[in-house]
């Protein structure tokens, strides 16, 4: 087993974000999933600690409603032994007319290595990249990105089938408007998946084209083929005018109902990024078929991000490996093994 990993120094200025999938390339997306495997076997621990972040401070800065999200990267700093700060728009300066920038750098002064960032418009998290002296993380911007649940909905592909390299993905749904489904297809094409989006024409984005991917709609044509069924909510938040009938013909034209689900290969599994709507998008019932992955995505979401705030402040480039966080101690107290102090 190799020692602890040269990490920076106490006080370290940070200069890597992770703002969309693409940025990582293949080499970091796979350096993040390696990662996120020795997180698993920390959260397995009877103590889910490590040190590897003390005396780091990650604040989430959450402009839009999120419940999974949120929680998970809390979660995720506070087993790496980091100081978290959350902040909530609603009961902030902002509704004293203070402004997106004066007020993230007022909570960033207050000595945040980094910033956890979700809001509903789009770019937002670039912004303060460039803005801060801290690094960013997006948690979901708009429409456009979401990068950690596109790693999480990886890891969690690769741990149930064991590969994603040539499997067959179909994501179902409001494709229009998910920035799930822009980091997911991203990933998955870097990692040589291949992709089929259906949905109505009114729910595609309009440069689908670009995306390399297939496109279907008729749910019922790709369920025999499909290794992955990957379910996505109608956001209708995002959602400018009526892009549908129903929700009744909504589900019986694209919902993956528990008779659908039968009709899958016996490896296939089925994943949504939640909050879910059960009798629209999926069956009542389909969240509790042995197919689905809801719960183990929410799990896999703390590892993966773990390992996400790991990469980015904990580790140097090139010198994260699965050996130094496995080394980590799990009580607290213990050396602070995977900050590269002693
Ligand atoms: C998101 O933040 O985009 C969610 O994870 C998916 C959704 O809201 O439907």
């Amino acid at each position: 087993m190799s020692g602890p990993p040269a990490g920076p120094a106490a006080g370290a200025v940070t200069r890597r974000h992770l703002l969309a999938v693409g940025d990582l390339g293949t080499d970091g997306i796979g350096q993040i999933l390696r990662l996120a495997d020795s997180f698993a076997e920390v959260n397995a621990r009877p103590i889910p600690k490590v040190p590897a972040l003390r005396g780091r401070t990650v604040a989430s800065l959450f402009f839009e409603d999120s419940t999974r999200t949120r929680l998970s990267f809390e979660t995720a700093a506070k087993r790496l032994s980091a100081d978290t700060m959350a902040f909530s728009a609603g009961s902030s300066s902002l509704s004293k007319g203070e402004s997106l920038r004066d007020t993230a750098q007022t909570v960033t002064a207050m000595g945040v290595d980094c910033v956890v960032v979700r809001h509903r418009s789009a770019g937002v998290a670039v912004q303060l990249s460039r803005w801060l002296d801290a690094a960013v993380v997006n948690a979901g911007d708009g429409r456009h990105e979401h990068p950690t649940q596109a790693l999480l909905d990886c890891y969690t592909i690769s741990r149930r089938l064991g590969s994603i390299e040539g499997r067959h993905v179909a994501i179902v749904g409001d494709i229009a408007h998910s920035r799930v489904a822009r980091s997911l297809v991203a990933a998955l094409r870097m990692l040589d998946a291949a992709v089929t989006l259906v949905a109505p024409a009114t729910l595609l984005p309009p440069a689908v084209d670009g995306w390399g991917v297939g496109v279907s709609s008729r749910i019922d044509d790709v369920l025999a083929r499909a290794d992955v069924v990957y379910l996505l909510r109608l956001q209708r938040e995002r959602q400018e005018r009526a892009l549908l009938p129903s929700l009744r013909e909504f589900h019986e034209r694209f919902g993956l109902s528990a008779e659908r689900a039968r009709r899958l290969a016996d490896h296939a599994i089925v994943m949504h990024p939640g909050p879910m709507n059960r009798g629209v998008e999926i069956g009542a019932e389909v969240p509790e078929m042995a197919c689905t992955t809801i719960a183990e995505q929410v799990a896999n979401g703390v590892s993966v991000r773990m390992a996400v705030l790991f990469w980015l402040l904990g580790a140097q480039p090139g010198t994260a490996s699965t050996a130094d966080v496995a080394a980590a101690p799990a009580a607290e107290g213990a050396s602070p093994a995977g900050v590269g102090g002693g």
